[in-house]
């Protein structure tokens, strides 16, 4: 007998959706039972709705399909979703009315005061933010989100060091892959042998969501990490894989052997919990002085891994380093499983 939770994926045909897709097609807990996205694929089968551009097949049982209308109407109780943030800022909370738990990448309830922000090894107390819900007090459901694609390796790489040396100071240059941009994405004319040096509110992003991330839970208030914080976004000719360039000033001092060490230590309630897709080690730090690059690690521990590496002084602040994560695993689907992992193992599934 198949004892699968039922799950549904909002914005199923975009690039995020196709990863929710490919990622809980072997899920030992979760069975994908429902897709919804605009009115433009709404009653198509999947295969003809969706523009499939991942290396692995659809899952002939999604190939098949049919995508329902976004509504709460017959969806199951979770939802993964991977909306534009402008809708999301409607049906999400919709569909938490309706008693679901919405699990979201979208960036449109992250800074809501009592939205759980949250990265599983860095800050999963925080999903207590749940329980002062409206949605959760009258129907039972709610909304937990995951931080932006460039936050995400951002964080998991600083919060090792935020635990042992303390933060005082963050400075974050991006190089960000065209699959952040989701589908059809930058135009090939203007992204090709180009760097651009925008993306629109990234950087904010980025600066209030990694205090956030790093804050601590406070009664039902999320107290932001006081370090100042500094982030320039740029979009890069790459496929898959967000590389940061990274400073920092510490609050205590600290040996780069000692850095290493606790990012090649760090392991968390996730890897405790033996969730499913967790990976063995979060951060791993390569030694080689070219790496990380998206080419040869982004797909660290299935894409759940931070690659980090060249951790050398830094002339204004104490220490600099390279950071790499997949942004539509670890940055986008994969942050999200890890989330509806984390609250099935908490009970907050049923
Ligand atoms: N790509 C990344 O690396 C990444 C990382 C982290 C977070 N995110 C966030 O995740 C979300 C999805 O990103 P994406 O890259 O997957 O975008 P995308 O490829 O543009 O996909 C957007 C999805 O939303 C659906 N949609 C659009 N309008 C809708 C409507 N009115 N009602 C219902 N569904 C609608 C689309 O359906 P149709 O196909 O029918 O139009 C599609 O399924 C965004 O909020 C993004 O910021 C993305």
């Amino acid at each position: 007998m198949n004892n699968k939770l039922p799950v549904g994926i909002l914005g199923a045909t975009g690039v995020v959706g196709q990863r929710f897709i490919q990622m809980l097609e072997h899920h030992p807990w979760f069975e994908v039972a429902w897709l919804a996205a605009s009115d433009r694929s709404e009653g198509k089968v999947y295969a003809e709705a969706a523009r499939w551009r991942l290396k692995t097949p659809i899952p002939p049982a999604v190939a098949r399909m049919r995508v329902s209308p976004a509504t709460p109407d017959g969806a199951p109780k979770v939802i993964f979703a991977a909306l534009d943030s402008s809708i999301a800022a409607e049906l999400e909370p919709r569909f938490a009315e309706a008693g679901c738990a919405v699990v979201s990448n979208s960036s449109a309830l992250r800074m809501q005061a009592d939205v759980p922000l949250v990265i599983p090894e860095v800050n999963s107390g925080h999903i207590k933010l749940i329980d002062v819900q409206p949605w959760r007090k009258k129907s039972g459901g709610y909304v937990v989100t995951n931080p932006n694609c460039s936050a995400i390796g951002l964080v998991l790489a600083l919060a090792p060091i935020e635990q042992q040396f303390g933060l005082d100071t963050v400075m974050a240059v991006t190089m960000q892959a065209v699959s952040g941009a989701g589908y059809p994405g930058v135009a090939s004319l203007d992204i090709l042998g180009n760097v651009i040096p925008f993306i629109r509110n990234e950087e904010e992003k980025m600066e209030e969501e990694t205090r956030k991330l790093l804050g601590s839970l406070n009664g039902s208030k999320v107290i932001p990490g006081g370090f100042a914080m500094s982030a320039q976004c740029n979009r890069v000719a790459v496929e898959d894989g967000h590389t940061e360039s990274v400073s920092v000033r510490l609050k205590k001092k600290a040996q780069p052997e000692e850095i290493i060490a606790a990012w090649g230590g760090y392991r968390a309630e996730p890897q405790e919990l033996k969730l499913p897709s967790a990976p063995d080690r979060p951060v791993v730090y390569l030694d080689a002085s070219d790496r990380p690059q998206p080419r040869f690690d982004v797909d660290m521990g299935a894409g759940m891994t931070a690659a980090v590496g060249r951790l050398r002084p830094c002339g204004v602040l104490d220490w600099k380093f390279t950071v790499l994560s997949h942004n539509t695993i670890r940055g986008a689907a994969g942050a999200a499983v890890l989330n509806a992992e984390l609250l099935k193992a908490k009970g907050y599934l049923g």
